[in-house]
């Protein structure tokens, strides 16, 4: 059994605050999601590697100088990993309906992040000439978030979608439907 099989299947037994030490001591690579890791010019990609309805782990693949705007995770929590290149992050709060920024910083590879209040919002980018690839862990799976639109100051609700789901790249369909 793989690294990434035997860390998938401690996930269901492993409680949110000892991901950080499982994710340490399973020792994944970057090589062992070469299956999920989906790049695609000037944007990043979401691929799906397991969902079900507790959890979902997701590959994100971060082309140099794609960002995920200021969003939040309608409710749920989340947790990262860099497994390679670097990120920043800035978190957010809110404050009469607009986000307020309480911190940012930068992620490099084996680092982790995690939104530890689920009303905080985040926004990620890849600000580096390299690739980042992410490991994400959402609890539970998001079907939509807001994400803020900084232009006319308001928020959109955004339905998440996958690039790819189990190794296989989508045709611009979301998925929703439980997959395991
Ligand atoms: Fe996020």
């Amino acid at each position: 059994m793989s690294n990434l099989d035997q860390f998938i299947r401690q996930l269901p037994h492993t409680a949110p605050q000892d991901l950080d030490t499982l994710f340490a001591q399973s020792q994944l690579t970057l090589a062992d999601f070469a299956p999920f890791n989906f790049s695609q010019p000037n944007q990043y990609t979401r691929n799906c590697i397991v969902r079900n309805e507790h959890f979902e782990l997701l590959l994100l693949n971060w082309a140099p100088n794609s960002k995920a705007p200021i969003h939040d995770h309608n409710g749920e929590e989340c947790w990262f990993f860099l497994l390679d290149g670097s990120l920043e992050e800035e978190i957010f709060h809110l404050k009469n309906n607009r986000p307020i920024a309480l911190k940012k910083h930068v992620l490099n590879r084996h680092s982790h992040s995690h939104l530890p209040n689920p009303n905080w919002l985040h926004r990620v980018v890849n600000n580096s000439n390299s690739t980042a690839v992410s490991l994400h862990y959402y609890s539970s799976p998001i079907e939509q978030c807001r994400v803020y639109d900084e232009k006319n100051a308001r928020f959109k609700w955004h339905k998440s979608q996958y690039y790819s789901v189990a190794g296989k790249v989508l045709k611009h369909e979301p998925v929703t439907a439980k997959l395991f």
